[in-house]
């Protein structure tokens, strides 16, 4: 996950490949309460990882349920369910910004404080306060649920309380608005299976139900924990008498239709000639509303082929064509709509999205602010959004896009990146790239996993340096922060050396050393296993550091074949969204366009200490004037060698680390990539 102030994306020319989606937050948060409900234990594979099914494990372990996650499957979870019985009467629970938690839990522990006995505060983010629940409050309440607004009337924070042996009063319809959003109806089919007497249980919808694909899937759900209900149109919904909740045992999480949006998207966009964009984890068979966003993706051109658990996306009609839609049913992939207009032949209108306007931030008025500073000409209304493209490939800006703790406006927005498919050619900025985390954290991965970018856009950032200067330090914390890649060359070499070693290779003999180097099996690790390195499958992060180890790359890295073979290795490291470099020629033989070139100069005295310190502090004794003779013979022959000799580039810029601690000297070379990022160039020249 980019866990970073922002992220900048270089102009991307293609996407191809396959991606597999996380499982779908509606269904996740549906299935989790669900199976708390009903008895036993229900093993939930595919299950959604992020922030808002977080909220609802925690709440639900609170509140006394079984919740254990499968040992080697991160997304396989058991939950052991309440059979309906509380097992405590008080909780506060904090739900985040998750609409798919709150309004059920809302109405699940109103029902159950009031039949039960019980006082339960729900509570969340700032913005959650500002999310209407009044609706359902006012649909709860005649049935005798005692609630109380602590903020704001009709807004959460909200505690439900009541006395064991309470009654509810279920012979009358309960009345529900359907017009502001289908999660109070969903809430409400969600819970009120808990109070199935011997009576039929009715709900009736006032005005017009938004979003009812969102009440179908929670239908379907339903269904599979073995509760039938009747529908007369989507006015009347009908519990049948003696209703309980019967766990299905197992069940297997579908993948977010709605994520899938923007895969869809980057096919109808990027996915000329040859390959498709494929996508697995929901297809033709989904119960996801939002799956009918694969239709007005054709509508604008997109060509689409699906099966069960797959799509395939290809460019069809280029540019897109303008589209006129009514989203009512397709209320959050229809943003990816908006989107899309950017590379239309055309205005696109999208009515019928009210409710954007109280999801994670005010979408309406949040796209049109953000399209517009791409250059894009938006006309917004109280339900509707009218997206022109940019008038010409010129009109285009490099637009550092707000993102509103919204995850999908950062998803959205990302698409942009695609605009030298429209002529033009600008980098993009993603502010707060991690809220994406709220229901797909690794998606900016998943994105730049399928997406091209010209090497030449790829920012590159090299680290040169004498031994022991700190450059490895510097260049991880540097790409860490900027959410780019890291190639640490000098483990080319050292792991070269290791090679040779096993193989009893002597250092000396160039084209057997350059057949290794070729070769090399070595593999680093990704996210949990960051900083580990792996040589033909065998863990050798700790071999790797040791004195020896560098001597004998010190060797091997002075013949010419051996650099020659290792070249291509490096070179491949330069993907998107940037590369930190780190070693002796990153900046004068290997990446010679580098964007910033940083050379440090920390003196021998200094960085002998350094590693003195470092390898006492691993309980390895040593003395400072053998690290030092032995730092400077090593400098002394990466100096001297013929090829790639350590030196500065002459464009590279001089930091002398010596008084500077590991912060300051972070501080200082991100303070340089300010100035000089591609972004910021880009920014400037279009100003
Ligand atoms: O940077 P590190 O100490 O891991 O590098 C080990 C050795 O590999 C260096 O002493 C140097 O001789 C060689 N090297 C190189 N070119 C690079 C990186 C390292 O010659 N780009």
């Amino acid at each position: 996950m980019f866990d970073i102030p922002h992220l900048d994306l270089p102009p991307l020319v293609g996407a191809c490949g396959t991606v597999r989606l996380p499982g779908s937050k509606s269904i996740s948060n549906r299935v989790l309460l669900l199976a708390a409900l009903a008895a036993g234990t229900t093993e939930l594979h595919d299950l959604l990882d992020s922030d808002d099914t977080a909220v609802m494990l925690g709440a639900l372990r609170t509140l006394g349920c079984g919740v254990a996650r499968g040992a080697r499957d991160a997304q396989h979870w058991r939950i052991t369910g309440l059979a309906g019985r509380l097992a405590l009467h008080e909780a506060d629970l904090f739900l985040g910004n998750a609409g798919t938690a709150m309004r059920p839990l809302a109405a699940t522990l109103a029902l159950l404080a009031a039949t039960q006995g019980g006082s339960f505060t729900l509570r969340g983010t700032a913005r959650m306060h500002e999310r209407p629940i009044g609706d359902l409050v006012d649909a709860l309440r005649p049935l005798g649920c005692t609630i109380d607004e602590l903020g704001a009337p009709g807004y959460p924070p909200l505690r439900l309380r009541g006395r064991p042996g309470g009654q509810l009063a279920l012979e009358r319809p309960i009345r529900v608005r359907g017009d502001v959003s289908s999660q109070f109806l969903s809430a409400l089919l969600l819970a009120l299976p808990l109070a199935a007497g011997a009576h039929d249980i009715t709900i009736d919808v006032e005005g017009e139900l938004i979003s009812r694909p969102y009440v179908e899937i929670t239908l379907a759900l339903l269904a599979r924990f073995g509760i039938a209900v009747q529908r007369e149109g989507w006015s009347r919904f009908t519990i049948a008498p003696g209703s309980t909740y019967r766990s299905p045992g197992a069940l297997h999480v579908e993948g977010d239709a709605s994520s899938a949006s923007y895969f869809v998207a980057a096919g109808a966009i990027a996915a000329a000639g040859g390959a498709p964009v494929r996508i697995e984890g929901v297809g033709s068979d989904s119960i996801q509303g939002d799956i009918a966003f694969v239709d007005a993706a054709r509508a604008m051109g997109a060509r689409v082929a699906s099966g069960p658990g797959w799509i395939e996306v290809r460019r069809g009609r280029w540019p897109l064509t303008g589209l006129t839609i009514d989203a009512t049913p397709i209320p959050d992939a229809a943003m990816t709509l908006a989107v899309m207009a950017l590379y239309a032949d055309g205005p696109s209108r999208i009515t019928g999205i009210a409710s954007w306007r109280v999801k994670e931030t005010d979408r309406i008025a949040a796209m049109a602010a953000e399209l517009r500073k791409l250059g894009a000409t938006v006309v917004e209304g109280p339900d509707f959004i009218e997206v022109s493209p940019p008038p010409a490939a010129r009109d285009w800006r490099a637009a550092a896009i707000e993102t509103y703790d919204d995850h999908r406006m950062a998803m959205c927005a990302s698409l942009a990146a695609f605009n030298p498919l429209a002529g033009a050619h600008v980098p993009l900025r993603i502010l707060d790239p991690r809220c994406v985390a709220k229901t797909f954290p690794e998606y900016f991965e998943a994105l730049l996993g399928l997406a091209q970018a010209a090497p030449a856009d790829v920012p590159v950032l090299a680290i040169d340096g004498p031994t022991a200067s700190g450059k490895g330090t510097l260049a991880a914390a540097v790409a860490r922060a900027l959410g780019f890649h890291l190639l640490d060359s000098g483990a080319l070499y050292r792991a070269t050396g290791l090679a040779a070693a096993w193989d009893g290779v002597t250092l000396d003999d160039e084209p057997r050393v350059a057949a290794l180097a070729a070769a090399l099996q070595l593999r680093f690790g990704q996210g949990d296993d960051a900083g580990r390195t792996w040589l033909r499958g065998r863990d050798v992060s700790d071999e790797l550091r040791l004195e020896a180890t560098g001597l004998a790359a010190s060797r091997v890295s002075a013949l010419p074949a051996v650099r020659a073979a290792l070249h291509g290795l490096q070179l491949a490291c330069r993907r998107a969204p940037g590369l930190v470099a780190d070693g002796r020629d990153m900046g004068t033989v290997v990446f010679p366009g580098a964007t910033l070139k940083v050379f440090l100069t920390a003196s021998a005295e200094k960085r002998a200490e350094r590693r003195h310190k470092q390898l006492i502090s691993k309980g390895i004794s040593t003395n400072i004037a053998d690290l030092r003779a032995d730092l400077e013979a090593r400098d002394e022959r990466d100096r001297k060698r013929a090829v790639a000799p350590l030196k500065p580039a002459a464009d590279a810029l001089l930091l002398d680390n010596s008084a500077l601690d590991i912060d300051e000297s972070v501080a200082c070379v991100l303070g340089w990539w300010q100035e000089r990022s591609p972004f910021e160039l880009a920014r400037r020249r279009l100003a």
